[in-house]
């Protein structure tokens, strides 16, 4: 079968092939799909059922989205060298660069997340977290009483700094000062950023000039931290994610280390998942307790206790009920049976985060916020839950931010009650899902 042999259409034959889909114009599924598809890909999962396809520009190519969690299992259990996550992400190559753990597959994946790994691991999470909470605190003590917070806007704050001296290692104010801005600038990529990639002229004028130039720029204070950071005698008395990445693989002599190049696209990479992703999903979890007096109860005393199961079970009902990510991809690069289907080579087969965490078969009272249920054993089935996607392509940093937003939240709430007085709608910005209206919450001292 090849990638034109089973069109999409209403009413289509399911039980082999490709399955039936909305018979709108690609560009309209396009566009729905990068603006709207908060409110598209639920009606769709109505219409159609748990398995439905769209077919997205440019091509344009097939999407085919799962939320059943036996077909969600399958897709993440599948052969990474059929299944290529990494394609997907390639329009980000420009900015991320050609190594990039989110770009690549393969071999390269392989020995990369090898390389990458230790330095996520759980045992590593307790060494950053004095850092991250002397972040939070610095923050924190800089509000006010009464003050109303423009929560997504201090996240990210947080998140920056967390990025800049926890996984780069850069404690130096000034240096900090000089970073903080032009990280700020880099990290907010948009389509007509990424367009110049393709029309080279554009970066002559402004506002691609600018862009080109402040990543210019960073990548020569990256350069030179790398190397300078080589050349340190105290590497290993260093906690820092840079200079443990500067440790990956000594002791095999198997693998080859990361060179200057690939250590920078993997800093750039890590800096761009993992700083508005966190900052969104604490946003998300303090509007959530902003808006629940009897859940910020339980959160003050367990911030207060120390314990961090109950806000841990706050984000991660947080990162449910407002997925910061809402979907991910893998291209078949032959044909496939996936889930009893048989799928041409260059489908993309993508389970939906959003439809997992909101199918009721999934989680009962779907819609409501409850933490409770991370914490009742066996109430979260496996494969449903799935905020850092799934198999040998799951997120790296998902234990980092689970480490980093109980950290923040054990800093905001040993100080402060909060109170969030209405519910904050969902805007798609660049690829994360954040609040709207950067969920504002009014700051009671304790
Ligand atoms: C709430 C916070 C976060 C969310 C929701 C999130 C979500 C995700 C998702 C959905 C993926 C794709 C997984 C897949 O394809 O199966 C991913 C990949 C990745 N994330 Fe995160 N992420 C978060 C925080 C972070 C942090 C803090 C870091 C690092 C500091 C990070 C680094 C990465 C990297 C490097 C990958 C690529 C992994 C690979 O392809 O092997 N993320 N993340």
């Amino acid at each position: 079968m090849s990638a034109t042999a089973a069109p999409v259409e209403d009413g289509a034959d399911t039980t082999l092939g490709i399955p039936a889909g909305p018979r709108w114009p690609a560009w309209w599924t396009t566009w729905k799909f990068l603006k709207d598809r908060k409110a598209m890909v639920p009606k769709l999962h109505e219409r159609f059922g748990d398995t439905f396809s769209i077919r997205i520009l440019p091509g344009p190519r097939t999407f085919v989205i799962f939320s059943d969690p036996a077909d969600v299992k399958e897709i993440f259990a599948a052969d990474p060298s059929q299944f290529h996550a990494g394609e997907g992400n390639a329009i980000l190559e420009p900015v991320m660069g050609s190594h990039s753990l989110l770009i690549v597959d393969d071999e390269e994946h392989r020995r990369s997340r090898k390389l990458l790994m230790p330095a996520f691991s759980g045992p590593t999470m307790k060494a950053y977290r004095p850092l991250v909470e002397a972040i939070a605190k610095a923050e924190v003590e800089s509000w006010h009483d009464g003050d109303t917070l423009v929560t997504l806007d201090r996240m990210n704050a947080v998140t920056l700094d967390v990025i800049l001296q926890v996984v780069f290692g850069v404690t130096d104010d000034q240096r900090l000062a000089v970073l903080r801005p032009k990280v700020t600038r880099m990290v907010n990529i948009n389509a007509s950023m990424l367009l110049a990639w393709s029309y080279p002229g554009l970066f002559r004028i402004p506002p691609w000039r600018g862009y080109f130039k402040n990543q210019q720029e960073v990548d020569e204070i990256l350069f030179a931290e790398i190397r300078e950071r080589r050349e340190a005698h105290d590497l290993e008395g260093r906690p820092d994610v840079l200079s443990r990445l500067l440790r990956a693989g000594e002791d095999d002599p198997d693998v080859q280390p990361l060179s200057d190049r690939e250590m920078r696209d993997q800093l750039v990479t890590l800096m761009l998942a993992g700083h508005e992703t966190t900052a969104s999903a604490l946003s998300w979890t303090l509007h959530e307790l902003g808006r629940h007096p009897d859940l910020l109860e339980r959160a003050v005393e367990a911030a207060d206790s120390g314990d961090d199961s109950f806000l841990d079970a706050c984000l991660k009902e947080a990162m449910r009920v407002h997925p910061v990510i809402d979907f991910v991809a893998r291209t078949l690069q032959s044909e496939q049976v996936v889930a009893g289907r048989r799928l041409p080579r260059k489908v993309t087969v993508t389970p939906s985060i959003m439809l997992s965490h909101s199918r009721e078969a999934n989680f009962a009272d779907a819609h409501e916020y409850r933490p409770d249920r991370f914490l009742t054993q066996g109430e979260v089935a496996a494969n449903t839950w799935i905020p850092f996607g799934g198999g040998v392509r799951r997120c790296i940093g998902a234990a980092f931010s689970l480490m980093e937003g109980a950290a923040v939240l054990g800093e905001v709430l040993q100080r402060y009650e909060v109170t969030a007085d209405q519910p904050a709608p969902n805007r798609l910005r660049n690829i994360t899902n954040v609040p709207a209206d950067k969920a504002p919450l009014r700051l009671h001292l304790r």
